[in-house]
Formats: C-alpha cells, sequence, structure tokens
C-alpha cells in the first residue's frame, strides 16, 4: 500500500552543527541554495513485506522509493561486523553491492580494516569507486568512551576527518550513524534543529565526527536512538539476555528503534543531505523496553528494575531522549508491533 506523504520544511540548518542543509543528488549545490529557503520534501513512504536479512523484519517496513531500490548502489559499510552494521549488511547485500568491513570479529566476506590505518582506508576509497560509505563503525559502549575517551575520539571522530579527506572530489558520499547521545536529555523532544549538548565522551566523539561532514556538500549524518531486535554477526541486544538477570533503568526514557526497520529508512533518506533523525514511534523506558522483549519471547531472564547511575564508571546518561524529524515522516514500529515480529521470527526459527 503505498503513501505519500509531503511536508513542507526550512533549510536554516541545525544551529552548531551547519548541517541541516537538504539536496538532491543531481542538482547543483548553488542551484540548490537558491531555492532552498522554504521547499517541499516528498517523502513516499511505501510498505510491503519483509523479505530479506532472515534475521525478522516488521512486516510494515519502509522499502525504499521505488526509483532508488532500482538503483544498485555500490556501498563501503564500515562496522559491518556490528550489532547495527550486520543488519544493514545482510539487508543491503540482497540488492546492492556491499563491501563490508570488521575490526576484530572474524567473519567470512568481510574486509579486516582498523579505522585508525589511514593509508588502508584510502586505498580501499580510491580502488573502488563507491557511491557511498556508511559508516557504522566505532567505539559505541557508554562506559568503554569514558574510560578510553582519547580512543573514542580516533575511532569516532578521526575516522570521519580521515574519510572526508578521501573521499573529496570522488563523488563519493558519507552517511554517518550518529545518535541521541549527542543532545543532553532535558528536552521534550529533539529535532534535527535542536542545539547539541552532549553530556558524555561517546556524545562528545559523535558530535565532533558531525562537525568534520558539516562544510562539506552531499554527505548526511543521521541520528539514531538506542536500537534494539536481532542482529546477524553481533547479536549485543539480544545478548543481554543470555545472562540470568539484568539490570534495566526505569528513569531513561527512550523512543527505541527496531533494528530491521532501520535499513529500508535509511535508503528512504541516502539521497539526501544534512542531519537526519529517525526515532521510533513509542516512548518507553529502558525497563519497559527490556521488560517487553523479555515478555514477548517468554525468556526467563529477571530484568531487574534500577534507578539512578550505571555502575561505574557511570557514563552520564541523557534521562530523556527521543528523536523526531522535522524533515519527513518516517517513525520506526512502536514496541507492540516490534516485538509481535521479534516473536514470529522466533516461533518461525524453531
Ligand atoms: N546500538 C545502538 O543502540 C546505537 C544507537 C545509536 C547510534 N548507534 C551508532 O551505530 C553505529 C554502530 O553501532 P553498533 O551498536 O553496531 O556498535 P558495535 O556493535 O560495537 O559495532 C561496532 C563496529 O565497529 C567496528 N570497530 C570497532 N573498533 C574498530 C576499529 N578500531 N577499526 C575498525 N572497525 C572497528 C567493530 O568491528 P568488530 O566487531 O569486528 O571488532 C564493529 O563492526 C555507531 O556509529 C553508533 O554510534 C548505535
Amino acid at each position: 500500500m503505498p503513501l505519500a506523504a509531503t511536508r513542507t520544511t526550512t533549510s536554516s540548518g541545525c544551529p552548531g552543527t551547519g548541517v541541516g542543509r537538504v539536496r538532491r543528488r543531481g542538482v547543483p549545490a548553488s542551484r540548490t541554495r537558491a531555492c532552498m529557503s522554504v521547499m517541499t520534501v516528498m517523502t513516499p513512504v511505501i510498505f510491503c513485506g519483509y523479505a530479506a536479512g532472515g534475521y525478522g523484519g516488521p512486516t510494515d517496513r519502509p522499502r525504499g522509493r521505488p526509483e532508488l531500490r532500482r538503483r544498485r548502489m555500490r556501498i563501503l559499510l564500515l562496522g559491518a561486523s556490528g550489532y547495527v552494521g550486520g543488519a544493514l549488511w545482510s539487508d543491503w547485500s540482497v540488492r546492492h553491492t556491499v563491501v563490508g568491513t570488521r575490526s576484530a570479529r572474524a567473519v567470512p566476506g568481510l574486509i579486516p580494516l582498523d579505522l585508525r590505518d589511514v593509508g588502508a582506508l584510502r586505498t580501499l576509497l580510491l580502488d573502488s569507486g563507491f557511491d557511498l560509505v556508511v559508516h557504522a563503525a566505532g567505539l559505541v559502549d557508554l562506559a568503554d568512551a569514558e574510560r578510553r575517551p582519547d580512543l573514542a575520539m580516533e575511532l569516532n571522530a578521526g575516522s570521519v576527518q580521515t574519510l572526508r579527506e578521501a573521499v573529496r572530489g570522488t563523488g563519493t558520499r558519507i552517511l554517518l550513524l550518529s545518535t541521541d547521545n549527542v543532545f543532553d536529555g532535558v528536552a521534550d523532544v529533539y529535532t534535527e534543529s535542536s542545539a547539541r549538548a552532549p553530556v558524555n565522551a561517546y556524545g562528545r566523539s559523535k558530535s565532533v565526527a558531525e562537525d568534520f561532514l558539516a562544510g562539506e556538500d552531499g554527505h548526511l549524518v543521521v541520528r539514531i536512538p538506542l536500537v534494539y531486535g536481532r542482529s546477524v554477526f553481533a547479536d549485543r541486544f539480544m545478548a543481554r539476555f543470555a545472562r540470568p538477570r539484568t539490570a534495566a533503568r526505569t528513569d531513561v526514557v527512550c523512543a527505541p528503534l527496531y533494528l530491521p526497520w532501520l535499513a529500508g529508512a535509511l535508503e528512504e533518506l541516502w539521497d539526501g543531505e544534512g542531519v537526519f533523525h529517525l526515532g521510533g514511534a513509542q516512548v518507553v523506558t529502558r525497563f519497559e523496553l527490556m521488560a517487553g522483549v523479555r515478555d514477548a519471547l517468554d525468556l526467563p531472564t529477571e530484568v531487574v528494575a534500577v534507578r539512578g547511575d550505571d555502575p561505574a564508571p557511570a557514563p552520564r546518561r541523557p534521562a530523556r531522549l527521543v528523536l523526531r524529524s522535522e524533515r519527513h515522516r518516517l517513525l520506526g514500529p512502536g514496541l507492540d508491533q516490534a516485538l509481535a515480529d521479534l516473536r514470529r521470527h522466533r516461533v518461525s526459527d524453531r
């Protein structure tokens, strides 16, 4: 059932980021800027059954506009062995030519690459003529980033600077996966034009990474919230249920995103430019999310309700992070729909 949504948005950009502009590929930057004071973004949202991936996915998921789906993209996916990257890898590989990288995790078919190896990164880019580099690699764990802020900055931000230099003038565009942790967690919702104010080392490194793309045409930053669901190589979220008990905060609120929905949503966005937010439809506490998954899958794991800081070294976790967009109408499935999908796929796995 194809649905079309029209939305009017301003193009003044995000205060403090400089990366809020919207431009369609093939349109000269100068012409785009001239007509960008107010522009209309057509966001046709096409729903159809889930076909790719083999690890679950909602029935109502964005599949990309038909003209984009027909175009086979050459994609370099940094961090394909990770939790998010693995899901993107298995989904996009069906329709696009995807070269994926890994670091410590030995996954057959993925190219070993250390983000700090500037020469290797440049060689990979120069040799292959990619349309898009999707950056889903780096140091993501909040506590680890707090312990090793320099490493977080080097991996999460330094690599983006290297990439930007390497693709300049080649026509290759960068899609950086960023995070809601660039915000402080005091506002009701955050849109693309909200001011950033990270309160932890991870958020600061991602905010600097975003800045590296701010002055360049053509690149995208897509901020995503906490992601949940299954993934192929590093099933980090589901791994929490392998323990007899797992703690979950009742005082941290988010609008989490169901992972199998993400690949299609990024396909909808990747012809744009600047900062985009993707959020889940439902606002829940971390405890509600974890208990919901446990109940949906009839798992024996005890989900322990906790308040206050996580165990030391406690990362400062913003209390409320709800991402919403003023640039498009995509919204990830609500918890009930996502959990039904998760359950359906578990049953069909048996
Ligand atoms: N997960 C979430 O809830 C969430 C929320 C918001 C934003 N994000 C963003 O989504 C992206 C992916 O996150 P994730 O959850 O998938 O993280 P992840 O599971 O920890 O995956 C990280 C990826 O980075 C690779 N990597 C680590 N160190 C590297 C290095 N030195 N050189 C090259 N590659 C390296 C890892 O490779 P190996 O595994 O092979 O070592 C892995 O492929 C990140 O940009 C993150 O900021 C994630």
